[in-house]
């Protein structure tokens, strides 16, 4: 049997897109294997959201050339995001001569035409296709979990936020059917799925794409009926679409997990308005009260951006306020990136990387201690726990994710992965708790 094997990077999306390149090579007959030297097919499912995920690539693919020479019937192909970009794909396609395949996030489907097609020619394959429409929404996914599954709800992204490459990659928003979601949703759980996260880039947007009066708390009140099912998440969520009805949602479906995540990315107004997030700090602080009002226990977590151009000290420390105001439990942070194409590209004034490294080290030492103040009031509770897997530092030890989906550690064995038991929590740390199964 031949052999393939994924190298991804990226979101969620990028996971989800390699679990169904997955399915289309099982259908052809390829199975997965995890060593280079065994495969023959080796695919790179690549992001472009910050610089250093590209220079990554780049070097592994620089790595694989010694191989090739020693196997040239390996076919060495590279997709996802990087692919969607002409410069990226060009720049790629000249220094790298032996990569044999190239396609993108749209045309997962004609996969197997393009091996063949690879393989009859020997020559390097290029598909690329722009428009979401193009998306076989009939391509099913290996999935690398029995017990949770991605679900995308939408594609694409229309919201050009200034230092983002994503609608350059991933193109125009689209929301998939309604009907097509909840039957995937409920052959997943039919197959023992408990948990899925529904993924778009603003799924607070989905709905304006289709021909109806429908929108993202409606297809939250139509998953959450589905028998069966014990979790809904989501990912992401944009500040400037969460609305009162997304709140009501929260307080009304049992389902839904005690977890927003809502990158706020900046908290300087001017910064916000440079960035294109259509909402100022206020706007932010006044829909986070108003959910922390109704649901005291949710989890809130961010993306905060360091660095912006021109983001001043000031600026800055409006986002340390923002943070201690929020009480975030945790945040993905990340250090400015300049990505080409973008209007924030464009902007000469950069903040030298030695401020920026300062910057998000001080906001780190601000997020810690509050993330490590919010577990603490977790201590003696118990908590519902999906188990997920072994740890990987201890093979007695079982991690899994409370409802509000915050990692838990205890001690366990390998048959508990996939079913939720009660953890009495009992230590914390800054992004873990620590317990002990209780029946
Ligand atoms: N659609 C999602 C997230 C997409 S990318 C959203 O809007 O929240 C994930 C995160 O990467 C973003 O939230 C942002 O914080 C970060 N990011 C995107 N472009 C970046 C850049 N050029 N430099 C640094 N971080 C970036
Ligand atoms: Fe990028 Fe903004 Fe779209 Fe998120 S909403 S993917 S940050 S452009
Ligand atoms: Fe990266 Fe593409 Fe996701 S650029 S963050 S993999 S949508």
């Amino acid at each position: 049997m031949k052999k393939y094997l994924i190298n991804t990077s990226g979101c969620q999306a990028n996971e989800l897109d390699s679990e169904k390149i997955s399915w289309v090579l099982d259908t052809m007959g390829y199975e997965s294997t995890q060593d280079k030297e065994q495969a023959d097919i080796i695919l790179f499912n690549t992001c472009a959201v910050r610089k250093s995920a590209e220079d990554k690539v780049f070097g592994q693919l620089g790595e694989l050339k010694e191989l090739k020479r020693r196997k040239p019937e390996v076919i060495l192909g590279i997709c996802g995001c990087m692919m969607q970009r002409e410069d990226i794909r060009e720049f790629f396609l000249s220094k790298h001569k032996h990569i044999d395949l190239v396609f993108g996030t749209n045309n997962i489907h004609k996969l197997p035409q393009l091996i063949s097609r690879q393989i009859e020619t020997g020559k390097t394959i290029v598909d690329i296709i722009e428009d979401t429409r193009e998306i076989d929404e009939n391509i099913d996914a290996h999935r690398k979990y029995s017990y949770k599954a991605f679900v995308d709800i939408m594609y694409g992204c229309d919201n050009f936020c200034t230092y983002c490459i994503v609608p350059y990659t991933r193109g125009r928003e689209r929301s998939r059917e309604p009907e097509t979601i909840i039957m995937e949703i409920s052959k997943l759980v039919e197959s023992g799925v408990k948990e899925v996260t529904l993924l778009g880039q603003n799924v607070n947007s989905y709905g304006k794409t289709l021909h109806m009066d429908y929108s993202f708390p409606d297809l939250l009140k139509d998953i959450n009926e589905i028998e069966g099912l014990e979790r809904i998440r989501f990912m992401t969520s944009h500040p400037k679409d969460f609305t009162e009805r997304l709140i009501q949602a929260y307080v009304e479906l049992d389902k839904l997990s005690p977890h927003l995540h809502l990158p706020v990315q900046s908290g300087s107004n001017r910064v916000l308005k440079m960035m294109n997030r259509k909402y100022t700090r206020e706007e932010y602080l006044e829909k986070i009260n108003a959910i922390k009002e109704r649901l005291p226990n949710l989890a809130i977590t961010t993306d905060i951006i360091v660095g912006f151009p021109g983001e001043t000290e000031e600026d800055f420390q409006d986002t340390i306020d923002l943070v201690r105001d929020v009480e975030f439990d945790s945040a993905f942070t990340f250090l400015y990136s300049i990505r080409d194409g973008t209007i924030a590209a464009k902007i000469e004034e950069q903040v030298p990387d030695q401020i920026k490294h300062e910057r998000f080290q001080r906001l780190l030492d601000t997020l810690h201690p509050i993330g490590l103040k919010l577990n603490q009031k977790l201590l003696g509770t118990i908590q519902k726990v999906l188990v997920e897997e072994v740890s990987k530092n201890d093979s007695r030890v079982m991690s899994g994710r409370t409802e509000s989906a915050k990692l838990v550690h205890f001690p366990g064995g390998e048959e508990l992965i996939g079913k939720i038991v009660n953890v009495r929590i009992d230590n914390v740390k800054t992004f873990t708790l620590e317990g002990e199964m209780i029946d």
